[in-house]
């Protein structure tokens, strides 16, 4: 029996391409949402996109907080580890290969998406960290310097602070990774011109 034990969509890559984007939603959203940034990024990259199993009142997450930016770190732990778990798994299922898994996460999306980079980094080769703040502060110190990773932030977000984002692009730095981090005039919203510098990066990375 399949262990593909997260509610997800996949479809495989086209053209002859071998990457995979794995796609993670924001608060409230599920495998549909962000579907269509995929395509954006890459069309002919390989879709896996998953539904986050924890829910706020009726808004499906990746994981539990306690409070707006305050995360339940145990349960935070214990969710990254059960998705990176379902990557790996996966990869098997559909043959694709872990090196060519790039992340790309909204929000509380690309929240787990850190975490897993932080914590289970060999099931990502890169990421795309739309809106994405520090997760936690890991007790290890993994070598990430085969990672590349793109951060994309607001200027007027009220969520994600400057300095916290600046903090996440610098603890990837301190662990080798390649981070490109870009500030755009917006808020927590999403904007075209950054999703078009991800996908340019992601031609080029
Ligand atoms: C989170 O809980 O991951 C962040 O606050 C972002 C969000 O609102 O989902």
């Amino acid at each position: 029996m399949s262990d593909l034990n997260f509610i997800h969509r996949y479809e495989p890559p086209k053209s002859g391409s071998k990457r995979t984007i794995l796609v993670l939603h924001g608060t409230g959203g599920d495998e549909n949402s962000l579907f269509p940034i995929a395509t954006a990024l890459d069309a002919n990259a390989g879709v896996l996109s998953v539904r986050g199993k924890i829910l706020e009142n009726g808004a499906p997450r990746f994981f539990r907080r306690l409070a707006e930016g305050v995360f339940d770190l145990e349960d935070l732990r214990f969710r990254t580890h059960e998705l990176a778990d379902f990557i790996l798994t996966a990869s098997r299922e559909y043959g694709f290969d872990l090196a060519d898994v790039v992340a790309a996460g909204y929000s509380n999306g690309a929240n787990i998406a850190a975490s897993v980079l932080l914590l289970r980094p060999e099931v990502l080769a890169s990421a795309i960290l739309l809106r994405a703040m520090t997760p936690f502060e890991p007790a290890e110190i993994l070598n990430l310097s085969n990672k590349a990773i793109f951060i994309s932030e607001g200027k007027h977000d009220p969520l994600v602070t400057h300095e916290n984002a600046e903090h996440l692009a610098q603890m990837f730095r301190d662990r080798g990774a390649s981070v490109t981090l870009r500030w755009n005039d917006l808020s927590h919203n999403l904007g075209r011109a950054e999703i078009d510098a991800a996908s340019q990066w992601l031609t080029q990375s």
